[in-house]
């Protein structure tokens, strides 16, 4: 009899069986390496990790490039894609490793096979029955394929993790999506030098992203070449060719190399045995409250097959919650500062509130704004490119709400305004915060000062 199973071994799987080992429990992971490897799940599979090693190495030869303003010229650049390639499937390998070297210091048995619930406290893998305690489901989320003439079976129709696959990059790249999976790799092949053209069925890039970081970033990847068709409707794909209405109801047509398909994320419930024990889930997720408990007792669920966030770090944390509630210590999964990051270059990072969300949930609030080109840092850096930083605050009270951002390392600056807003700090005791300087971060600062 296991203290916990956990059933897939993604990023809320394995912190989950991390954490339950280090509190001295007998965990067992069952997950079925469908992402192509190991352990990690779409996060070291398919997803965070050989993206953030695919676009430093684009960003890297984009800087080559355009490093004359800084006095480096250099001949014959190159973009190598079989290096990079390379480059991070050996990362990838590096970080499995890591992850199995947690599993055995943490004492949790593995077992790689798809696993399935068969009943209260059981379920069977690889021929096999397990008994356990408590259950924890962490089966994760894949590729929303919408249901396009032509898109389904299509070969030359790849979603985040085909695209990884590819031998050689596409000379002309169409993706059907620009939320965060699409406009990342927008980024990726634009600063490569690819042609690129997004077709996307909302009037605005990037989700919930504040419009104008969405709208900055939008212009950016435009003046590297990339075309955006924004309120279109995809209505049949031929071949390689994607066929669309666009906004003023026209019939367009772009033909490309390869179509990368990234309109979102399905939750993997199916065929996990959830019905066996009376697990309530739909088509967003297994419902799950703030300890990341199911209806059933002792059932647990964490990640993307909750339906939330679909962010690693949230899976991450919604999962030590799930196994602190387990065994013993109360512990909430609090949700209004979850930061969210576009890797874009320049980067987009965001937490909390944004003005849009606010207005329509009826909060009072007050906001500041600064452009990042004031900054000596970010000028000493950079070519003066738009970027700004936007602060959100309480009327009433002046709490700090939401800060969201655009620019040079914004994805590792955004964790200092997660922490604000969950201590409910001020924005003059955020004034008190000495940041340093030189530091792109300071904009973050400053514009506390500016709040209206
Ligand atoms: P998404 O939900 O971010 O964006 C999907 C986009 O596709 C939306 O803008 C939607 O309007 C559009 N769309 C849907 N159907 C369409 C159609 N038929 N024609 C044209 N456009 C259509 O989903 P995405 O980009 O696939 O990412 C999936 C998840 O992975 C997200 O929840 C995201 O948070 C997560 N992720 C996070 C990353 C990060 O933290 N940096 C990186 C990549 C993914």
């Amino acid at each position: 009899m296991y203290d916990v199973i956990i059933l897939g071994g993604g990023p809320a799987g394995y912190v989950a069986a991390e954490r339950a080992g280090e509190l001295g429990k007998k965990a067992l992971l069952i997950d079925s390496g469908e992402h192509g490897g190991g352990l990690g799940g779409v996060c070291l599979n398919s997803g965070c990790i050989p993206t953030k090693s695919m676009l430093f190495g684009a960003k890297t030869y984009d800087h080559a490039k355009h490093g004359a303003v800084f006095g480096v010229t250099a001949e014959n650049v190159k973009f190598d894609y079989t290096v990079i390639k390379k480059r991070t499937e050996e990362l990838q390998a590096k970080l499995g490793k890591g992850i199995e070297g947690l599993m055995k210091m943490n004492k949790v048995e593995v077992v790689r096979a798809r696993g399935k619930i068969v009943g209260k406290n059981k379920v069977e893998a690889d021929g096999k029955t397990y008994e356990g305690a408590n259950l924890l489901i962490c089966t994760g989320s894949r590729p929303m394929v919408p249901p396009i003439p032509g898109l389904r079976d299509n070969v030359n129709a790849i979603t985040n993790e085909g695209i990884l696959k590819l031998e050689k990059m596409a000379e002309h790249l169409c993706i059907i999506g620009a939320g965060v999976i699409g406009t990342e790799y927008a980024s990726l092949y634009a600063n490569v030098g690819k042609k690129v053209t997004v077709v996307e069925m909302l009037p605005k890039i990037c989700g919930a992203v504040d419009k104008e970081l969405a709208k900055t970033v939008q212009k950016k990847l435009e003046d590297r070449g990339v075309t955006f068709h924004l309120s279109a409707k995809v209505t049949k794909i031929e071949g390689t060719k994607v066929f669309f209405t666009d906004k003023k109801d026209a019939e367009q047509s772009v033909e490309a190399d390869k179509i990368l398909v990234a309109t979102g994320r399905a939750v993997n419930t199916a065929e996990i045995g959830l019905e066996s024990i009376g697990v309530d889930f739909d088509r967003a997720g297994i419902k799950v409250n703030d300890k990341a408990q199911t209806n059933v007792p002792n059932v647990y669920a964490a990640g993307d097959v909750t339906g939330r966030w679909q962010l690693a770090h949230f899976a991450s944390r919604q999962a030590t919650v799930a196994i602190s509630n387990m065994f013993g210590k109360t512990e909430y999964c609090r949700e209004k500062a979850i930061p969210s990051v576009v890797y874009t270059d320049p980067e987009i990072a965001c937490v909390g509130l944004t003005e849009e969300k606010a207005e329509e949930k009826g909060i009072s609030i007050k906001t500041a704004k600064m452009p990042l080109n004031i900054n000596g840092r970010f000028l000493a850096e950079t070519d003066g490119e738009r970027c700004v930083c936007k602060l959100i605050v309480g009327a009433e009270h002046g709490e700090i709400l939401g800060l969201h951002l655009i620019g040079p390392h914004a994805s590792e600056m955004i964790a200092a305004a997660a922490v604000a807003i969950e201590s409910e700090l001020r924005v003059d005791e955020w004034k008190e915060v000495v940041f340093p300087h030189p530091a792109i971060c300071e904009v973050m600062h400053d514009v506390a000062f500016h709040v209206k």
